[in-house]
């Protein structure tokens, strides 16, 4: 054996080496890597039948991506720390590498079955939670700057609520609509969401299966206000359900014009544990429940908003008359130092009690 044969022995044994090393290093790295990703919560309690398949969707999202993560990431520090410009070699240049077939055909291979395969599994999962199901109710979802609106059927019209009121293991179709720019109707515990584009309506199934509240945003950016464009989806029995719906039908000027005076006092912020009769809606409550203080600052409900003028300074100048114009018609008069359409326009579809008691309690906080 010469000694240019022996040098390249060692050189390949050196390589081989490096790969194992290499390989060691990645297979270490990809095992903690998964378990820190399964480890960790990603999501919030889960709400609706869909919810579980999603979530495994995702671990095995985790499974397949965190070692092409880390090979990658492993074979860039690894080659920039093992082969390194050492003294002496600042003019230098590494050899020259051509084609390997070998390498490209797998690089290409592999890619192109993890993408196929997880492409195909995705489409099996959604098409599985959204199929049909029989005695499916349909709500139609607004989106508008910047506010959601949710409509259900009730007779020949529609019943509209600012608040989303689902019952418990009722399958629900969401059609989704925008009156403005794009949107996305999201609830983050029901795991779904879907754009609300303008002319088009586009929806999505779900079935809440989890008594609560749950947030509802807005997961596109749709200008100022998107960050406040945050509702709340309750999850409530079917007893709870019609009850609701059948006072929302009594406040809304589309109802079935029962027009019974009890919907006063019925018709505070839950609805639970009013009188009836006569006693006024509670507009402090009102307040709170139609997130007001999300925009607004007003220091008796304790609430702190800066997107939306100072109650605790406008209010000294306005009477009953004015208020009430600021919350159904808000594009009416702007106040100064704010923007046109911040503030939603559709506060108009508070039931009447509601709309009351709140500009009732907006007229004392003038005083
Ligand atoms: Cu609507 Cu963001």
């Amino acid at each position: 054996m010469g000694p240019g044969e022996d040098s390249g022995v060692r050189e390949r044994q050196r390589e081989r080496a490096s790969a194992l090393q290499l390989g060691l290093i990645g297979v270490v790295a990809s095992a903690i890597g998964i378990a820190i990703g399964l480890a960790i919560d990603w999501f919030p309690t889960a709400a609706s039948t869909q919810a579980d398949e999603i979530d495994t969707l995702w671990d095995v999202l985790i499974v397949a991506s965190v070692p092409v993560f880390v090979l990658v990431q492993a074979v860039v520090l690894y080659c920039v720390w093992k082969f390194r410009m050492r003294p002496g070699q600042e003019m230098q240049d590494g050899p020259p590498i051509h084609g390997n077939t070998r390498l490209e055909v797998i690089w290409t291979v592999i890619p192109a079955v993890l993408i196929l395969g997880l492409c195909t599994y995705a489409y099996i999962v959604l098409t599985d939670i959204e199929e049909a199901q029989a005695n499916e109710m349909t709500i139609n979802v607004v989106g508008q700057q910047f506010t959601w609106t949710f409509e259900y059927p009730s007779g020949n019209g529609v019943v509209r609520s600012t608040q989303l009121y689902l019952p418990e293991n009722q399958p629900v179709r969401f059609q989704v609509r925008s009156e403005d720019v794009i949107h996305d109707f999201w609830v983050p515990a029901f795991r779904m969401k879907v754009d609300a584009v303008p002319g088009l309506t586009t929806s999505y199934r779900v079935t809440a299966d989890r008594l609560g509240t749950y947030p509802v945003v807005c997961a596109e950016l749709c200008g100022l206000g998107h960050a406040y464009m945050r509702q709340t989806a309750n999850v409530v029995t079917r007893p709870q359900f019609d009850r609701k719906l059948q006072e929302l039908r009594r406040g809304a000027p589309q109802g079935t014009g029962a027009g019974q005076s009890g919907s006063a006092g019925q018709a505070g912020a839950e609805g639970e544990g009013a009188t009836g009769q006569g006693q006024a809606a509670d507009g402090k409550a009102v307040f709170a429940a139609q997130g007001c203080g999300g925009c607004h600052t007003l220091a008796d409900a304790g609430a702190s908003g800066t997107t939306g003028p100072n109650l605790d300074e406008v209010l000294e100048a306005r009477d009953a008359e004015k208020i009430r114009e600021d919350i159904v018609d808000p594009g009416k008069e702007i106040a100064e130092g704010f923007a046109n359409g911040i503030m939603p326009g559709n506060y108009s579809a508070l039931p009447p009690a509601e709309l009351d008691a709140l500009v009732d309690y907006l007229e004392e906080q003038s005083r």
